[in-house]
């Protein structure tokens, strides 16, 4: 069986109240969806709510992995506002790191995203580094990799199994250091399976669909 990530983006989504309700929710699911053994469902929520959410799924054994939705570009001390990788390496084994909506809207430029790519591997945070297309620098060290397509991020209309595998074939032949490529876009419990099947692709980046604890256990449901 080959090795699946199915990663939950929420985004800038849930207040305390509202990621217990979906950890309970993922909870009553736990029968259905397991055993996952080779599949590492990993969730990223906002920063404020990573440590807590670290104390329910070590609390209750959840089957559940912490990412970040980014990291910084600098390190620990004077960068007001910033969550640098020496604090996040406390609660999280993944980051996402330049998903298009940082790109479009904060201005991470490639340079930027190579700095925070080296400040996540200083402590063993894994990046899940974004692309929305195979033409995109990977940066050295990179394992992990998402294609995501603009047009189909949050529109209802994903790119097709065959184009994004092909993508993600073509991403692994110029870059031999990336083991794992998933693809982003639309992914719901009906299309999962349909992207894991194929034979370059390692598993989801799923937005929408995460918000909601029983759409996700489907989603994970599914792709086995
Ligand atoms: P979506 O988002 O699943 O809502 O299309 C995916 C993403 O932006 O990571």
């Amino acid at each position: 069986m080959k090795k699946l990530f199915i990663v939950a983006n929420w985004k800038a989504n849930k207040n305390e109240k509202d990621a217990i309700g979906w950890l309970e929710g993922f909870y009553t699911q736990l029968e259905k969806i397991s055993p996952i053994q080779d599949t590492e469902a990993i969730v990223c929520p906002p920063f404020t709510l990573l440590l807590q959410i670290k104390k329910y799924i070590d609390a209750n054994a959840l089957p559940l992995s912490l990412g970040s939705q980014d990291i910084s570009g600098f390190g620990t001390g004077a960068y007001t506002g910033e969550i640098p990788a020496e604090l996040l390496g406390e609660a999280v084994r993944y980051s996402i790191i330049g998903h298009s909506e940082r790109r479009k809207n904060f201005n991470d430029t490639q340079s930027f995203l190579m700095q925070k790519v080296t400040n996540a591997l200083a402590v063993n945070i894994t990046p899940i580094f974004c692309v929305q297309n195979e033409n995109i620098t990977i940066p050295a060290g990179v394992k992990l990799v998402a294609y995501e397509p603009i047009e189909a991020i949050g529109t209802g209309k994903p790119d097709t199994p065959e184009n994004a595998d092909g993508v993600a074939s073509k991403i692994k032949s110029g870059n031999p250091g990336v083991e794992y490529v998933l693809y982003g876009g639309s992914v719901t419990a009906d299309n999962v399976k349909g992207f894991v099947d194929k034979a370059n692709l390692n598993g989801v980046l799923v937005g929408g669909a995460s918000l909601d604890p029983l759409k996700f256990s489907a989603i994970l449901k599914n792709a086995k």
